[in-house]
């Protein structure tokens, strides 16, 4: 079973986010289209594409997330597939593999399939825009006692709200953070409706090892940010956003 399909009810309630959504639309203005973003979700930054006018695809391995993406959009082309393997039919302008889809892919041979079928998929000339999140020395080192529980978030629900706590060990050596996501969902009066546990991996990259798989990959890095507004990546970056053009 796809990882998010037991998510995807929950998925547009912890993630509300839109800050990315600008720089993303700006790349799509000035790029040419046709627009296809991989590992898409329910659409958070797909949406947003197509009610601007470009005409997108998105790719999403889990169906459940697909579904809610189709409940806000029909001017999406939505495929449920993986990113190493689909095959639109089609060839893009512009790709986008935006907030840590391209750290679901758990290897290197995993992420180099996937940078060869982005490719195949842009016309001469297109862009691919990664970004991923850049992770602290301290997210990546357990506290002297072990993993600690942390709390993430409470948010509101229109009847009730939403906590979540979680417990991530990262393993340096296979550059993968094995987190454990515990949910409560609390109906209007406080009480407990539903608890959920729910574990995520993701394998960490850096920098330079994403600038090797994209030239790797036949791409030229073209820009590299640290945030959406265009700041240079350093060491304190929250973001890791690359743009490498099909060579
Ligand atoms: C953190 S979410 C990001 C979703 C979306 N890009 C956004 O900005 O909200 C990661 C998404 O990548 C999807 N994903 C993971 N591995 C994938 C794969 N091999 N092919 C396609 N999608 C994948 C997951 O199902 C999940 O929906």
């Amino acid at each position: 079973m796809p990882e998010y399909d037991p998510l995807a009810d929950l998925y547009d309630l912890e993630y509300t986010h839109d800050y990315d959504v600008p720089f993303w639309l700006a790349l799509a203005d000035r790029e040419a289209g046709p627009v296809v973003e991989w590992g898409a979700g329910t659409g958070r930054i797909a949406v947003p594409f197509a009610a601007a006018g470009h005409d997108v695809t998105a790719v999403e391995l889990s169906g459940e997330m697909v579904e809610r993406a189709k409940e806000k959009s029909g001017a999406v082309e939505w495929i449920v597939g993986d990113m190493r393997t689909a095959k639109p039919g089609r060839s893009y302008g512009l790709a986008v593999c935006a907030f840590n889809s391209f750290l679901c892919l758990l290897g290197v041979d995993d992420a180099l399939m996937f940078l060869a079928n982005a490719r195949e998929h842009l016309a001469p000339g297109g862009l691919l825009g990664i970004e991923v999140s850049s992770f602290s020395p301290e997210e990546l080192v357990d506290p002297p006692g072990g993993p600690e529980l942390r709390h993430d978030f409470t948010c509101d629900l229109p009847e009730g709200r939403l906590d979540r706590f979680s417990v991530s060990r990262y393993d340096a050596a296979s550059q993968l953070m094995q987190m454990h996501l515990f949910y409560g969902v609390y109906g209007a009066s406080g009480e407990l409706r539903e608890r959920r546990a729910h574990g995520l991996k993701i394998r960490v990259t850096g920098r330079d090892e994403l600038d090797l798989m994209l030239r790797l990959a036949g791409f030229e890095v073209e820009a590299v940010y640290g945030g959406f507004a265009g700041e240079p990546f350093t060491a304190e970056s929250d973001h890791l956003i690359v743009l490498a053009r099909k060579s």
